[in-house]
């Protein structure tokens, strides 16, 4: 009786499975920073996908990528070599660091893979050594075992049994993971900025220091560079900020600039699946592959990394003039991965109001805003994005001096 009670209210569209509470717009095209619904409404978008259209809506790169792509070959077999799988292992490796390619469809998917990968290598090389050691709040996606791996209190209780092995610490604090490594210890798995979690970075001493610590303890360092990829924080992955390399790298949204695609990447030394021990009808079909190989070279391009960092900088200087006269607290993240502390429980009330007004962002949290905007957003859309966030802020701050008088 009292699971039935808890099924929510259905949603407008009743043949669609009602997962999350969706606002009552139906999107039909999209362009560059901006997106229009059925009624003919324009929206300025700065979630894209969830930091996953890199380039923004329906770019030329990407459609010229889909439609040579699709009119040459779309799928053949991932038990074949394609020309555009392999191109893109070529790209990967080369800009990474890293040995070998598998590709997948999504970041969950990667990070299954990685998970794997790991346990596979320390039944090899560990004494089947298998835990893996992540952070509290990390999110590393939704299945089984990726829950597992994420660090959400929520997620512990549902779909149980949980799938083992997992150990959690809190972000950057190295001697709560000495203190967590034992015996059957493999890795330790982090992204290098929590997004989901709203945007708390691993500091660079620690992401130093836990190299050193995976290296002289003969773990695997698996770094989740699904969010902060593929040019999101100004450079092509974010571990080159600290200037380590792990042994294995998963990476996913940007990769495909909005259509699913996703990678586990490793140090030669670490690829140690057999025949059979990993697959998947997609993994690596031309048509996506093709897309990823478009994302790459462009995002390689003399400049495009460095236009990334001035825009980030622009834009986390207006958020601080906003947060400041607001009276909010500080922005965090790097790159086009920003987030805005409110210091108070508004996100969801501020983003339903900006939606309204034409602009969507993202609350992570119930105190925080997230802007994950197109890596080629322009200075003017982001002074635009600030004209209707400052109404909306005062709207609110209306509000709440309203309601507290
Ligand atoms: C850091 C990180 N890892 C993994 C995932 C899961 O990726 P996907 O939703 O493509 O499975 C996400 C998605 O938000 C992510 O941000």
């Amino acid at each position: 009786m009292s699971t039935v009670m808890n099924i929510p209210p259905p949603g407008p569209y009743h043949s669609l499975m009602d997962i999350t509470p969706r606002p009552d717009v139906v999107f039909v095209g999209g362009q560059g920073s901006w997106l229009t619904d059925s009624e003919g409404r324009s929206y300025l978008d700065f979630i894209q996908g969830w930091a996953v259209n890199c380039l923004g809506h329906s770019p030329q790169p990407i459609i010229q990528a889909l439609a040579s792509q699709a009119a040459k070959l779309i799928n053949c077999s991932p038990a074949f070599y394609n020309e555009q799988m392999i191109r893109l292992a070529e790209l990967l490796t080369r800009h990474s660091g890293l040995h070998q390619v598998f590709l997948a469809n999504s970041g969950a998917e990667a990070n299954e893979g990685a998970i794997k990968l790991a346990r596979k290598w320390g039944a090899k090389h560990r004494d089947g050594a298998y835990e893996i050691i992540t952070m509290d709040h990390g999110f590393h996606g939704r299945t089984l075992a990726t829950m597992a791996a994420s660090g959400k209190p929520q997620w512990e209780q549902l779909y149980p049994p949980a799938v083992q092995g997992f150990t959690k610490v809190p972000l950057n604090d190295i001697d709560a993971v000495k203190t967590a490594i034992n015996s059957r210890t493999v890795a330790v798995m982090l992204e290098p900025i929590q997004g989901e979690a709203g945007v708390f970075e691993a500091t660079k001493p620690y992401l130093r220091a836990l190299r050193a610590l995976t290296r002289e303890r003969g773990l695997l360092l698996i770094l989740d560079e699904i969010q902060t990829g593929i040019g999101r924080t100004g450079r092509l992955f974010g571990f080159e900020h600290a200037e380590i390399i792990p042994d294995i790298m998963t990476l996913a949204k940007g990769l495909g600039g909005g259509v699913p695609l996703a990678a586990l990447i490793a140090h030669r030394d670490v690829c140690c699946f057999e025949y059979g021990d990993q697959g998947g009808t997609f993994c690596g079909n031309p048509l996506m592959a093709a897309v990823g190989c478009a994302v790459i070279e462009e995002l390689t391009k003399p400049g495009f990394l460095d236009r990334v960092v001035r825009t980030g900088d622009y834009l986390a200087g207006r958020l601080r003039t906003l947060s400041r006269k607001y009276g909010y607290g500080e922005v965090r993240g790097m790159g086009l991965l920003l987030a805005l502390d409110l210091r108070w429980d508004i996100a969801a009330e501020i983003v339903d109001l900006a939606r309204t007004r034409g602009l969507l962002i993202n609350g992570p949290r119930p105190d925080s805003l997230r802007f994950m905007p197109a890596l080629t957003v322009t200075d003017e859309e982001i002074d635009r994005m600030i004209e209707i966030l400052d109404n909306v802020l005062q709207e609110v701050s209306a509000r709440r001096a309203g309601n507290a008088g």
